[in-house]
């Protein structure tokens, strides 16, 4: 009794990590609660193997499925950022089984001791954020999935993966370069770490190749598409190996952000794009206001192009340089971006924003 009162506090718990998730991370509440879940038992089974007592509790893994920008990538750097371990993200099409030309999937946990700083015992804590499993799927669904045309089936990179998220140990060179030497490895034991897997899955929702595309219509604005809740079976369709997803217990959808969303991504979490211009133009002495329809205007031009919230910024980019350029000389005034200014920048933005935000 003694002992876990004493534990409590360092523990965060679900609506702890919940609240602070929340306040970075617009929308997307369910998958913001499967997280903070999968999270606390994440620590709390840590907990218990550092007492050293057996445990029953499998490793909390996920798999995040959603469309493009809708924050997968975000929500998992969050949440490494709120439990203060190291992240690293890696992309699963650049894997291949040992043997192959490719990189080994034992480089993943190379990549997450820098992140580290060469600490052993701080990378064994850390999170390993796989992106694009989905274009690991089994070969023979190739055809329909798209995963085809990679030379070396997926199916083996699943394989390779494992042991891998299930835990053990794994001899990481301590020097990721062209020329390591074989020799110079560290064992690190992946037991702890937490694997985000992540993919759009984009076949699966009928939506083609990501889920803004099919929203260039009216039902971007406050429809989003992708409701459906996926079953496993149709993920093992896909081509992900039944054992593979039985090493990612935790499955989360998130959804296509709509136009309200976007907009307060611009301007809610603390470290919101519209709040950084604001701070940047405050240090040349520039008070800076941005009008709502004029944001709306920004999140509307990323949506019709298919960029959504990844466009955000370099649509904003484009929007504030030439005030960006003039700001030393406008000391001590005041600039107000209203949705005629946008308007009028936007004319100009498509190639501009385009090869930025690709
Ligand atoms: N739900 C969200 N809340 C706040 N910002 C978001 C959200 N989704 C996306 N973003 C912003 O858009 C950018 C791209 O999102 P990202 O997480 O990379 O999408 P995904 O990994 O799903 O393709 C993020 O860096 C973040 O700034
Ligand atoms: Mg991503």
């Amino acid at each position: 009794m003694e002992t876990s009162a004493r534990r409590e506090p360092t523990l965060l718990t679900p609506r702890q990590i919940f609240a602070r998730l929340d306040a970075y991370v617009i929308g997307q509440e369910a998958a913001k609660r499967a997280v903070a879940i999968a999270a606390y038992n994440h620590l709390k089974r840590i907990e218990a193997r550092r007492h050293r007592r057996g445990t029953l509790l499998k490793k909390s893994n996920m798999l995040l499925i959603g469309p493009t920008g809708s924050g997968k990538t975000h929500i998992a750097r969050q949440l490494a950022d709120i439990l203060s371990v190291p992240f690293t993200t890696v992309d699963a099409t650049e894997y291949t089984e040992a043997g192959y030309y490719g990189k080994d999937v034992e480089m993943m946990v190379a990549e997450l001791l820098i992140r580290a700083n060469h600490v052993v015992e701080d990378a064994q804590r850390g999170i390993i954020f796989i992106d694009e499993v989905d274009k690991i799927a089994r070969r023979s669904q190739g055809a329909r999935n798209g995963a085809g045309s990679r030379d070396i089936g997926g199916e083996g990179v699943q394989q390779a993966l494992l042991k891998l998220l299930e835990g053990r140990d794994v001899q990481v060179p301590i020097q990721v370069s062209a020329g390591w030497n074989r020799s110079d490895t560290v064992a690190l034991d992946t037991r702890d770490v937490l694997f985000i897997c992540a993919g759009t899955f984009s076949d699966l929702f009928g939506d083609g190749e990501d889920g803004h595309r099919r929203s260039l219509g009216f039902n971007a604005v406050d429809g989003p598409p992708r409701r459906r809740v996926l079953r496993t079976r149709e993920l093992v369709d896909y081509g992900m190996m039944a054992e593979f997803l039985g090493r990612l217990p935790v499955v989360v959808q998130l959804h296509l952000l709509g136009e309200d969303d976007l907009l307060r991504v611009l301007v809610e979490p603390p470290d919101a794009i519209t709040r950084e211009y604001r701070e940047l133009l405050a240090l040349d002495d520039v008070s800076l206001t941005f009008r709502e329809d004029a944001l709306r205007e920004v999140v509307r031009f990323s949506v019709s192009r298919g960029l959504g919230a990844r466009g955000l910024r370099s649509v904003l980019e484009h929007v504030m340089a030439d005030v960006m350029f003039e700001a030393p000389e406008r000391r001590a005034r005041s600039v107000v971006v209203d949705r005629g200014f946008v308007h009028e920048r936007l004319k100009t933005a498509d190639d501009a924003v385009a090869a930025a935000a690709h």
